[in-house]
């Protein structure tokens, strides 16, 4: 472990480990929508901007820098301060701007609050994505489908799959649902209504498809909520998505560490 410094508070980081996770151990709270401590930091979102302050070269004065928290490696001697005037009129503009993507999500609701961040008035209809990449991430790394990815540039950049048309990649787990911080729910309900066309013999329980169960064929025509499965996941993995759950226990049997 290597020594830093957060807020004036001395902690200890794993060299290299994102500054996000450091602080988050020891307590420090930083807001964050695009990360999630299995997948891979994207750095999408900038809500977890800090600014960090590097050891002096010898004669040289001290030199601050704003940095995303979730992909900015620990380094020995680091002094991060995550709430300093500059770092939270960031995020205050931010905020508001997700805000016009997404003005029903709770989380940003909450966050602008906190912030004291008036909302922008959307260019258009809000679609409710702030282009996070967590399903993306959550589909091709833990679920390994990569049934989802990211089209267009720029002011029209969206998450969806191939052509707009149902990926036959795509196992229907929802765990791009269930990830989603501003809480779109669409893809898990489209790969059902797709599942549904399918003849009887070939309605695989989605779980049978993630790879969690044995495979069975669905009888309830994807109605989830009353099936037994869904409750035996629940019960196995809690409040986590199976996708999840899974992924961490395959981690950890490979004595891997978190990306
Ligand atoms: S959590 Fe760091 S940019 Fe989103």
């Amino acid at each position: 472990m290597i020594p830093l410094r957060i807020d004036g508070r001395s902690v200890d980081a794993r060299p290299g480990e994102p500054l996000l996770r450091a602080a988050r151990r020891a307590g420090i709270a930083v807001p964050a929508l695009c990360d999630h401590e299995l997948l891979r930091p994207y750095g999408a979102c900038r809500l977890c901007v800090v600014e960090v302050v590097a050891a002096a070269a010898p004669g040289r004065s001290p030199r601050t820098r704003v940095v995303t928290a979730c992909d900015f490696p620990a380094r020995e001697g680091l002094e991060v301060r995550t709430a300093t005037a500059t770092v939270l009129a960031l995020r205050r503009q931010i905020v508001r701007l997700h805000l016009a993507r997404a003005p029903e999500a709770p989380a940003l609701r909450t966050l602008a609050e906190e912030l004291g961040a008036e909302p922008l008035e959307p260019p258009e209809p809000p679609d409710g994505c702030i282009l996070c990449g967590l399903c993306v991430r959550v589909c091709a790394e833990a679920v390994g489908a990569h049934a989802l990815g990211f089209a267009a540039r720029g002011k029209d950049r969206e998450v969806g799959t191939p052509f707009g048309r149902p990926s036959a990649a795509c196992v229907g787990c929802g765990a791009c649902d269930w990830i989603c911080p501003t809480g779109i729910l669409r893809h898990q309900a489209t790969a059902s209504a797709e599942f549904r066309r399918l003849p009887g013999e070939d309605r695989l329980c989605r779980y049978a498809r993630l790879g969690v169960v044995p495979g069975a064929l669905c009888a309830l025509s994807y109605d989830c909520r009353r099936c037994d499965v869904e409750a035996a996941m629940r019960a196995r993995f809690g409040p986590e998505h199976p996708a999840i759950g899974s992924f961490r226990q395959r981690l950890a049997a490979a004595g891997g560490g978190t990306p």
